[in-house]
């Protein structure tokens, strides 16, 4: 357990992050290593009595009939199945970053990492079959939109149907990061990058002056929190089936330093005064991007919002010399040290980022696809230093990996949609 809690804001130079390159490379490298802190000074104010989170109580909303009645995929437990002998698809599948490629890195125990499978504890969670989700999804178009946690759960999908499915078309659809169509069976699958959702970019001061200026603001993010980021803009009307995300850049304060380059939220063009935290930022960011999909999709879209990956640094943070060089996932104890709120350990976030999401998509169109439990065992599944790299990487996973569960779990809620 991260015991070392000297923080030390890092201090990454940011080289011109106005290149969409370079913004992926940026958040694969700063990320990767990055997150938390934040719960520091600003933080502690909406937090000074922590909700403590039992793994019982944790609350979700019933945004929908269906969710309510449907089994708890999320309530159950790994278990090691040594008869599975080949993963669902090659580690040599080329969408794989090299980063996350922990078989062709030599991670130790990678090929072991898919012999853990998840057993919910009230239902079976049916193993992906790629031809049968090709030939139920003809005609459709699935959009991943969110950071690179989302992009590792869309290569995972990429990979499982590119196994079974050669004619493949490579595009760019509404704006897309990266997309693919199957021919065969004209199903589409996108990756749309956005760290924030909301649209962001350099502030600073204006030499004639301003509100934010005369609060003695200099250097910044303008984040607009009614503004969705360009690179996602389109997905919503072109999607029959989209998946959301956002979490782990509100917790950057490599990027977002709270007092260097804090995030200065504008609302209708306008800053909002007095200045707004991050942890607030994040409640109005997500209230604006919810219902701008709920406005813009087309009647019979599938909604779903991700919940916060869990990231696994011990014995500090990224910067501080954490790993994760664990062969085996946690014990139900060990998870509980991890990430109980009341701990206030080094990967804190994971719970609370998911109370903001619980609270903003109450009574909206959107589903929960409740990843965190299941992936909090998994202190096994990171690259950790895989291809021999300078930090730990523990918040990303390795593939193939679990993020083949999250696209199980994907897959089960679609059917239990599909079936009524
Ligand atoms: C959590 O830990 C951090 C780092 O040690 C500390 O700065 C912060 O004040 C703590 N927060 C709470 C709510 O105890
Ligand atoms: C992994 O191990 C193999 C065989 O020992 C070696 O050839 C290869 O260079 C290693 N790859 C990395 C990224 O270390
Ligand atoms: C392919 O699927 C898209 C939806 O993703 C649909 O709009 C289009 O008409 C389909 N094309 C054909 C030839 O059926």
């Amino acid at each position: 357990m991260a015991s070392n809690h000297h923080y030390k804001r890092p201090h990454q130079p940011l080289s011109s992050p106005s290149t969409t390159t370079t913004y992926f490379y940026l958040f694969i490298s700063i990320i990767t290593l990055t997150a938390l802190f934040l719960f520091s000074s600003h933080h502690s104010t909406s937090y000074s009595t922590p909700p403590i989170i039992s793994t019982q109580s944790i609350k979700k909303p019933y945004n929908n009939i269906e969710s309510a009645s449907a089994c708890d995929y999320s309530d159950g437990k790994w278990f090691y199945d040594p008869t599975v002998r080949s993963p669902r698809y090659h580690h040599t599948c080329k969408e794989i970053f090299k980063g996350w490629n922990c078989i062709a890195g030599n991670r130790s125990g990678a090929n072991d990492i898919i012999k853990w499978r998840w057993q919910p504890n009230h239902c079976a969670l049916p193993q992906f079959d790629s031809l049968r989700f090709l030939e139920s999804h003809r005609d459709i178009s699935i959009g991943f939109v969110g950071d690179s946690l989302n992009r590792n759960m869309f290569v995972s999908l990429f990979c499982s149907l590119r196994q079974v499915a050669d004619e493949v078309k490579k595009w760019r659809p509404a704006g897309a990061d990266r997309g693919f169509t199957f021919l065969k069976y004209n199903l589409t699958i996108a990756y749309h990058r956005t760290n924030l959702l909301a649209r962001y970019g350099r502030w600073s001061a204006n030499a004639k002056g301003g509100e934010l200026e005369s609060l003695g603001y200099k250097e910044g993010y303008r984040v607009d929190v009614d503004i969705p980021d360009g690179t996602w803009a389109e997905a919503p009307s072109f999607h029959d089936i989209l998946i959301f995300n956002t979490g782990h850049w509100w917790w950057a304060p490599s990027k977002f330093d709270p007092v260097k380059s804090p995030m200065l939220f504008f609302e209708n063009g306008q800053p909002l005064i007095p200045p707004i935290s991050p942890d607030i930022g994040l409640d109005v960011v997500l209230r604006h991007m919810i219902s701008y999909v709920e406005e813009k999709a087309r009647p019979g879209t599938i909604l779903f919002f991700r919940t916060q990956s869990p990231r696994h640094f011990e014995g500090g943070d990224w910067d501080q010399g954490g790993s994760c060089a664990r062969l085996q996932p946690l014990s139900p104890h060990e998870v509980e040290n991890f990430f109980s709120v009341q701990n206030n350990g080094t990967n804190v976030e994971t719970r609370l980022v998911n109370e903001h999401l619980y609270e903003a998509i109450k009574g909206t169109a959107f589903r929960l696809l409740d990843i965190t439990r299941m992936s909090e065992f998994r202190a096994d599944a990171h690259p950790s230093s895989a291809g021999g790299k300078k930090h730990d990487d523990c918040m990303h996973w390795c593939l193939p990996g679990i993020t083949d569960t999250w696209n199980d779990l994907l897959i089960a809620s679609l059917s239990s949609i599909k079936v009524r």
